[in-house]
């Protein structure tokens, strides 16, 4: 048996996203405060058997296939770095985090791993190779190999400094069954970036696009902010909206508040309440 080696990915949201320009590549260049969130997926990692090639089980919420995984390609990414052959790894991982959501989960996943697997092979690269090699598999992704709680986030996402932390608090996360595209999202600001083409939003940049192409995300929306008289802000792209709290208590309680409403505005959508610190969120639906 060899050791199993094991890390708890955490999610994040974006407390602001400003979009400052397109850029030629066609990504964006962002201003984003970006804030580690207690609600964590779970990923193991071992030297494996002897058929050569990794092998990924994925478990708990649907939508992350094992096929295409960040976690996959990254292993590979480290792989054609290194000059010497690495042996195979034994990976699972257990989705907690909402997929597609605007959480970062898969991006953490995949910061998770190029630590776990250097971890498992005894390699080590530098950091700036490390940072690199981020950069490259997702924008989000050098936030969490950071390990920083809060921080400013620039360029395509590939410049990470720490920012004044909050200590304390929490959110109340609403994940709603609409699918947002990332690029589709982006694609949409282009078209809409024009002065005063839609109702903007100071926080999120992002929210005009996202809501012109998911109407029901406007109404989710709003339908929150009614009920709970707090600001509802979008995390990254979408779809997830959240309302910070100073306490998890209080964000369970209002959670708890809103499904006994039962609206249907919030059917089918998953609602954790978390702190900062996790690893698990303190109150979930369903
Ligand atoms: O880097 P990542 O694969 O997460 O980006 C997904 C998509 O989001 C990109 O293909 C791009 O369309 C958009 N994006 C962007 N500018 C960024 C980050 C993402 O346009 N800074």
């Amino acid at each position: 048996m060899t050791a199993v080696l094991e890390e708890r990915p955490p999610a994040k949201v974006n407390l602001t996203l400003a979009v400052i320009a397109r850029r030629q590549d066609g990504y964006h260049e962002l201003k984003s405060t970006f804030l580690r969130i207690g609600l964590t997926d779970r990923l193991t990692v071992a030297i494996g058997g002897a058929d050569g090639s990794d092998r990924l089980t994925v478990t708990g919420l649907p939508g992350a296939p094992a096929r295409g995984n960040l976690v996959l390609t990254a292993l590979d990414a480290i792989r054609s770095r290194v000059s010497i052959a690495l042996p195979a790894l034994d990976v699972t991982l257990e989705k907690n985090i909402p997929v597609a959501a605007g959480l970062g989960g898969g991006s953490s996943d995949c910061a998770s791993a190029i630590r776990l697997a250097q971890a498992a092979w005894g390699i080590g690269m530098s950091k700036e190779e490390e940072l690199a090699l981020a950069a490259e598999l997702g924008s989000d992704v050098p936030f969490f190999l950071s390990g920083l709680g809060e921080a400013l986030v620039e360029g395509r996402g590939e410049r990470v400094s720490p920012a004044a932390s909050i200590s304390g608090g929490a959110v109340l996360l609403v994940t709603p069954p609409i699918a947002l595209r990332t690029a589709a999202v982006f694609d949409r600001f282009d078209e809409l970036n024009q002065p005063n083409s839609l109702e903007g939003d100071s926080v999120n940049d992002l929210w005009p696009a996202a809501a012109s192409l998911a109407p029901s995300l406007s109404h989710l929306r709003s339908t929150l902010e009614g009920r709970t008289q707090d600001a509802w802000l979008m995390s990254g792209s979408g779809p997830t909206l959240f309302a910070p709290y100073p306490s998890v208590a209080q964000a369970a309680e209002v959670g708890r508040a809103l499904v006994a409403a039962r609206l249907p505005a919030l059917d089918k959508a998953l609602i954790n309440a978390v702190d900062l610190v996790g690893p698990d969120p303190a109150w979930r639906y369903p």
